[in-house]
C-alpha cells in the first residue's frame, strides 16, 4: 500500500472537550480528522506516547482510543511499524430522508464559537438568592396573565439603565421585554412588512436579522459597510419604498466598525424624510475596552423613527432569553396586538429577580468584572494569533468577537470545515455577505473561553490555515 507522509501533528493536534471520558474524546477527534480527509488513508498516526504527551492524557487513554479506531475500521495496527489510517475508511450510514433531521445535541463549547458567555460565580450567587426569595414569597403576578410588554419592575429597571448607560430617551411604557433580540426582530417585521417590502441590511451582516426579514415576506437588500459603517450613498435603491433599515451602529456585526457621527446624522435625516424605520441593534456595547461609549442612535433621533434593540444574552447569558425593544408609540400598539396572539408576555418568574439584579448594585460590579475578563480573553487571543501568523490584526476596541481577514482566493468555508474537524469552531465571513462580493475571513468569538484555551485553539487554527495554504492579508 502507498504510504503517505505523516501529517504535521503539531498543526493538526485536536482540541479535546474539557469534559467526558478521554479515550472516547480522542477517538472522536481523530475519527473526525480522518473522515474530513485532513489525515489521508495510509497516513501514519502518531505513537500513543507522543499523542498522550501532546494532549496531556494518560497513555492508557490514547491506547484505548487507538484500539477503538482499529476495531471500527478507521485505522490498522502493523506490528513493529505503528498505527496507520485504514486504506478504505468506513462510510457513515446514510440518514433516512423520510425521518426529520434529528436535533444535534448542543455539544461542548468549542473555542471561537460565537454566542457563549462564561458564568460569573458572584452574579450567579446573587441571582440565585433573588430568584429563591421570589419563589419562597411568590407575588400575585405569577398566578394571572400580565402586561403584554412585560412586568413594570423590569421595564422600569431597563429604562433607567438605558437612560444612564446608553443615552436612550425612554420611559418604562415604551419598553417591550422579549425573549431576546430575535423575537423582537421577528415581531417588528411581522408588524411593519407588506409582501415584497424592501429592508436594507448591513452587508456583510447579522444573518438572523436577514432571516427575520425574509421569513416575513420582505426583500433583504445589502448595503455596503466601510470603515465608517453602513454607507447609504452606496445603497441599491429598490423599486418601491424601503420599509426599514437594520443597523448595528455601535459595533457592526461582523466587521466591528463603529458608525461615524456624520453617517449617523445622515441616516437619521434620511429616515425622518423617507418615513422608514431604523432598527438599531445594540447587542454588545457594554463591552467597550477603550474610550467613552457612544450615545445610541435612538438618543439622537428627533423624528421617532428609531427602534432600539438590546439583549441580556451577552452581558448575562443567552439561556436567560431576555431582550427588549424600545419602541415608538405607533409601533408599540401594532406589536402588542401581535404579541397578544403569540406568547402573550414574557415569563413573570425571572423578571423580578432580573430587575433587582439590575437595580441592586450587583449589575455595575458584574459589568466591570465581565468586561475585564473579556478584555483578557481578547488580549490572549490577539497575542496568540499574532505570534502564530504575524501582524494580521489589531485588537478590537469593543465586543466579544473579532474577524481574522484572509486574502482571496482563500476558501473560508473549507477552512472552517477543517478547523471544526480539529476541534475549533469558526464562522466563515463570506456567507454573511448579501449582495456585495464576498470577502474571505474568519469570525472568532472569545467571550466563552479562558485565555489558555484560546491560545491552544489559536495554535490549532493557525496550523489549519497553514495546512490549507491560505493567504493572509499582507
Ligand atoms: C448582532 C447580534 N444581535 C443580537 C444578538 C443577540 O440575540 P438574542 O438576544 O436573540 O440572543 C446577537 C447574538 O449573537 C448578535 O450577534
Amino acid at each position: 500500500m502507498k504510504r503517505t507522509n505523516p501529517p504535521d501533528w503539531s498543526s493538526l493536534i485536536p482540541v479535546l472537550p474539557a469534559e467526558g471520558p478521554r479515550p472516547r474524546a480522542i477517538y472522536l477527534a481523530i475519527r473526525r480528522l480522518i473522515e474530513s480527509g485532513l489525515v489521508p488513508p495510509g497516513a501514519k498516526l502518531p505513537t500513543t506516547r507522543d499523542l498522550s504527551g501532546r494532549l496531556g492524557v494518560s497513555r492508557l487513554a490514547a491506547v484505548t482510543a487507538f484500539e477503538l479506531l482499529v476495531a471500527e475500521g478507521f485505522a490498522e495496527a502493523r506490528v513493529g511499524a505503528g498505527t496507520f489510517v485504514a486504506a478504505a475508511v468506513p462510510s457513515l450510514p446514510a440518514a433516512n430522508p423520510a425521518e426529520p433531521a434529528a436535533e444535534p445535541p448542543p455539544g461542548p463549547a468549542r473555542p471561537f464559537a460565537l454566542g457563549f458567555t462564561e458564568p460569573d460565580r458572584r452574579t450567579m450567587a446573587s441571582f440565585r438568592q433573588l430568584l429563591a426569595r421570589r419563589l419562597r414569597e411568590p407575588g400575585p403576578e405569577h398566578f394571572r396573565y400580565g402586561d403584554l410588554r412585560g412586568g413594570l419592575e423590569l421595564r422600569a429597571a431597563i429604562a433607567a439603565y438605558l437612560r444612564t448607560a446608553r443615552g436612550v430617551r425612554c420611559e418604562a411604557s415604551q419598553i417591550l421585554v422579549t425573549s431576546g433580540t430575535q423575537q423582537a426582530l421577528d415581531l417588528i417585521m411581522r408588524a411593519i412588512l407588506l409582501p415584497g417590502d424592501a429592508v436594507w441590511l448591513e452587508d456583510p451582516g447579522y444573518a438572523p436579522a436577514r432571516a427575520a426579514v425574509v421569513n416575513n415576506g420582505g426583500r433583504a437588500i445589502g448595503v455596503p459597510v466601510d470603515a465608517e459603517g453602513l454607507d447609504l450613498t452606496a445603497a441599491a435603491v429598490p423599486a418601491g419604498r424601503v420599509r426599514a433599515v437594520y443597523v448595528t451602529p455601535s459595533h457592526q456585526f461582523p466587521l466591528g466598525v463603529t458608525m461615524s457621527m456624520r453617517r449617523r446624522l445622515a441616516l437619521l435625516d434620511w429616515a425622518a424624510r423617507s418615513g422608514a424605520w431604523l432598527l438599531e441593534d445594540d447587542y454588545d456595547s457594554e463591552f467597550r475596552y477603550a474610550g467613552p461609549p457612544l450615545t445610541a442612535l435612538q438618543g439622537m433621533d428627533g423624528a421617532g423613527r428609531v427602534t432600539y434593540l438590546g439583549t441580556f444574552s451577552k452581558v448575562l447569558f443567552p439561556g436567560l432569553r431576555v431582550g427588549y425593544a424600545v419602541l415608538p408609540q405607533e409601533l408599540m400598539e401594532r406589536m402588542l396586538r401581535l404579541r397578544a396572539q403569540t406568547d402573550r408576555h414574557p415569563p413573570s418568574l425571572t423578571e423580578g429577580a432580573l430587575a433587582e439584579l439590575l437595580t441592586g448594585g450587583h449589575f455595575a460590579a458584574h459589568l466591570r468584572r465581565t468586561r475585564r475578563r473579556c478584555q483578557a480573553a481578547r488580549d490572549a487571543l490577539v497575542g496568540a494569533l499574532r505570534r502564530q501568523l504575524g501582524p494580521v490584526l489589531e485588537p478590537p476596541g469593543q465586543g466579544l468577537h473579532l474577524v481574522l481577514p484572509l486574502a482571496p482566493p482563500a476558501d473560508d468555508q473549507a477552512i472552517a470545515t477543517a478547523a471544526a474537524a480539529a476541534g475549533v469552531q469558526v464562522q466563515p465571513l463570506s456567507p454573511l455577505f448579501i449582495d456585495a462580493a464576498p470577502r474571505p475571513g474568519l469570525v472568532l468569538g472569545f467571550s466563552g473561553f479562558a485565555p489558555p484555551e484560546l491560545e491552544a485553539a489559536a495554535a490549532v487554527l493557525a496550523g489549519v490555515i497553514r495546512a490549507a495554504g491560505s493567504p493572509l492579508p499582507g
